[in-house]
């Protein structure tokens, strides 16, 4: 029997949007199982814990069997080594993203040359979608409805103390 395939999806997920899930949701049927790696203290301020970033992917992902979340810290390669993982995958949104995730990518494959990294694309009515722009239009009074899942939009409302725009 081959070995199974194994995909880290890797990022801050502060919080999940609708865009990372569609990304997740492509990766399951392409390999046998897809890790979603929350990097833990990511940034200094998140929003949202990283227990808390845990907690709602998992709840979000619980459908989908072949979908593990965890959490690493240090070296995304080290990680992905350590997991058995081959395949790093990442999003590329636009153009814009590009040159960020090239560099990452070459990076991690100096350091680790049996890992490929393989971009995918979200579906275009995600291209534009940011946990940034999502926690700024929600802080500001937007509605991010169908931008997240109806679980991140209360956490969000939770969270900024606001009631969710009518
Ligand atoms: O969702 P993000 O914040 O764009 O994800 C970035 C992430 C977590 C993939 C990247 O910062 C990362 O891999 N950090 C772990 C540390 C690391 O391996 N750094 C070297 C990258 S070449």
């Amino acid at each position: 029997m081959s070995t199974p395939l194994t995909a880290i999806y890797p990022g801050s997920f502060d919080p999940v949007t609708n865009g990372h899930l569609d990304i997740i949701g492509r990766a399951r049927v392409l390999f046998d199982r897809v890790i979603v790696a929350v990097l833990v203290n990511a940034e200094k301020h998140p929003m949202f814990s990283c227990a808390e970033r845990v907690e709602i992917l998992r709840n979000v992902t619980r459908l989908w069997d072949n979908v593990e979340v965890d959490t690493f810290d240090g070296l995304l390669v080290h990680y992905a080594v350590a997991r058995k993982a081959r395949v790093v995958l990442r999003a590329i949104r636009a153009v814009t993203d590009y040159d960020y995730e090239f560099q990452m990518a070459l990076m991690n494959r100096r350091m680790q040359p049996d890992i490929e990294t393989i971009f995918m694309v979200p579906g275009e009515a995600y291209s534009y979608l940011s946990s940034s722009l999502v926690k700024e239009v929600c802080e500001l009074g937007g509605s991010v409805n169908s931008l997240v899942p109806p679980l991140v939009e209360s956490l969000l409302h939770e969270k900024i103390g606001r009631d969710k725009p009518s």
